[in-house]
């Protein structure tokens, strides 16, 4: 039973509920990438992404990250708690790909020495550029102490979503979180964890294009997109928590 639609992103569509603070999360096929530039669909990523992140965030709540996870309704649903959202993609990187290669000239594949936790303003018009801690307090999109919070609860999700898709046979390069803040003012990892916001390589596969498991497929015109979703669906339903 969903209500009025509050918000339609790119991959997932927000709805009110009769409940205040559930709101339902139901999520799309559609797929874009570089700011909407590149559309598509992805046969049942919706599915996929539903599934993965409900398992994802049950295990995270498992080690005492606290999400907005509520229960999953449908094959592409979920009630989720309703959070402010911060204005910031928080990413985690263990290994050079993507962006920052781009940015700092980085070998695509290079191990990071330590994670390197970055911050984007999420605004479509500008193209979510990268900010710092000190953009973040100038235009008042979190404090210096949720800063902080943020930071350590990414790196936190970093070292148990590495151990997770070890178990899957997966390598965690990088991944994109959001984050919300509920009532009580706590933050709450919020959104989804998902092929579409992880980069994953197959670690029974050596070539560096056909080990890719997760969105670049997409970006890249790679092929065999909607089969890698499901593969990492069935690795990640499989795995132990
Ligand atoms: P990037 O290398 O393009 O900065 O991406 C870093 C990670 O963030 C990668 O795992 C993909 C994910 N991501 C999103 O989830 N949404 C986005 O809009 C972008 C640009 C990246
Ligand atoms: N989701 C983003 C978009 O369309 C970008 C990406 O994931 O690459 O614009």
């Amino acid at each position: 039973m969903s209500g009025t639609k509050l918000y339609e992103g790119k991959a997932k569509i927000l709805f009110t509920t009769d409940d205040p603070n559930i709101l339902l999360s139901r999520y799309k096929d559609d797929a874009t990438a570089f700011n909407a530039l590149k559309k598509g669909t992805i046969t049942k990523k919706g599915e996929v992404n539903c599934a993965v992140t409900s398992h994802i965030f049950q295990y995270l709540a498992t080690k005492g990250i606290p999400t907005h996870f509520i229960k999953q309704v449908s094959p592409t649903e979920m009630q989720v708690a309703a959070v402010k959202i911060l204005p910031i993609e928080v990413v985690v990187r263990n290994i050079a790909a993507g962006s920052i290669c781009k940015r700092l000239g980085l070998e695509q594949g290079k191990q990071l020495q330590q994670p390197l936790v970055e911050f984007f303003y999420k605004n479509d018009d500008l193209g979510d550029p990268l900010i710092t801690d000190d953009h973040i307090a100038m235009l008042e999109l979190a404090t210096i102490d949720q800063v902080a919070q943020l930071k350590q609860m990414a790196l936190e999700i970093n070292q148990h979503l590495q151990a997770f898709f070890d178990r899957c046979n997966l390598t965690l390069v990088d991944f994109k979180i959001e984050i919300g803040v509920d009532a009580s003012g706590k933050l709450i990892l919020a959104d989804e964890i998902s092929p579409d916001t992880c980069r994953l390589w197959d670690n029974t596969i050596a070539d560096p294009t056909a080990r890719i498991m997760d969105k670049d497929r997409f970006r890249q015109d790679l092929g065999n997109v909607a089969e890698a979703y499901q593969e990492v669906m069935q690795r990640v339903l499989a795995a132990i928590g």
